[in-house]
């Protein structure tokens, strides 16, 4: 069955003291909640890891990382591989994020060949598609996805669980959100690919996220769609008040 996921990418953002308290008043506001279909995710900076999981072992959330490397092991300084977010039970992983392929030159082929470590080691990709404002402008945005969905799925079985994130360029941390329309348009091509290229059981039940400027006045109309699953949230995800009225929206609509 398709789950909702409510994720939370805090990115490069929170210090040691605050991810504490977060945590901690995630892990209360969550406990008297059935949270059914929802899945609850927290991905925080690798340092933060060990807290993270410390917390969410009791508690009714998950804990992502933001990033791996797609090697296993080995003289990488500064890398982290799928095999040790493992050993630390981390149970999901971002890939693939906007942020990365721009700042850090990722490639389908890279994104690709994580996606394969982190199965291996049966953590479950969140796999980032989208298209920059340019691209939409020259009316290629479907080219840019399928293109990023094929390089991304490349050899890739889905038995495994895998997540699909769309994350519009133009609208991550512009306070510019993708009209519900607009992100159900781009949410359909995808699973539409997913029935094609894998089965329709398979498109059933892969969740697709939507993330970029989503923030709790917009959470109900977009989690309205039919193929919006959930959200990948950024700056909202920050405040704890905020983040939990998006889950507590989710729960009212899902
Ligand atoms: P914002 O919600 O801050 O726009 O970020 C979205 C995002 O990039 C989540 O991965």
């Amino acid at each position: 069955m398709r789950r909702t996921i409510i994720a939370g990418n805090w990115k490069m953002n929170k210090l040691f003291p605050e991810v504490e308290d977060f945590l901690f008043e995630l892990s209360e506001n969550l406990e008297a909640k059935d949270l059914g279909k929802i899945d609850v995710i927290i991905c925080p900076p690798s340092l933060y890891m060990e807290i993270a999981t410390d917390v969410a072992v009791d508690s009714k959330f998950y804990i992502g990382a933001q990033n791996v490397n797609d090697k296993d092991l080995g003289a990488y300084t500064g890398e982290i591989s799928a095999c040790m977010l493992d050993s630390m039970d981390i149970d999901y992983c971002i890939i693939g994020h906007s942020e990365r392929r721009e700042y850090y030159s990722e490639t389908n082929e890279m994104i690709n060949a994580k996606v394969k470590r982190l199965q291996e080691n049966a953590i479950v990709p969140i796999i980032c598609v989208g298209e920059t404002l340019e691209q939409r402008e020259q009316g290629i945005t479907q080219d840019v996805i399928l293109e990023q969905l094929n390089g991304a799925f490349k050899d890739i079985r889905i038995e495994e669980n895998v997540i699909i994130a769309y994350e519009p360029v133009w609208a991550i941390g512009t306070g510019k959100t993708a009209t519900p329309e607009q992100a159900q348009e781009v949410h359909f091509l995808i699973r539409n690919w997913i029935r094609e290229n894998y089965s329709p059981l398979t498109a059933d039940n892969l969740s697709i996220l939507y993330g970029g400027s989503m923030k709790p006045a917009n959470t109900a109309e977009l989690l309205m769609q039919p193929d919006i699953d959930g959200g990948l949230i950024g700056g909202s995800s920050l405040d704890i008040s905020q983040f939990t009225q998006m889950i507590d929206t989710a729960l009212n609509i899902k």
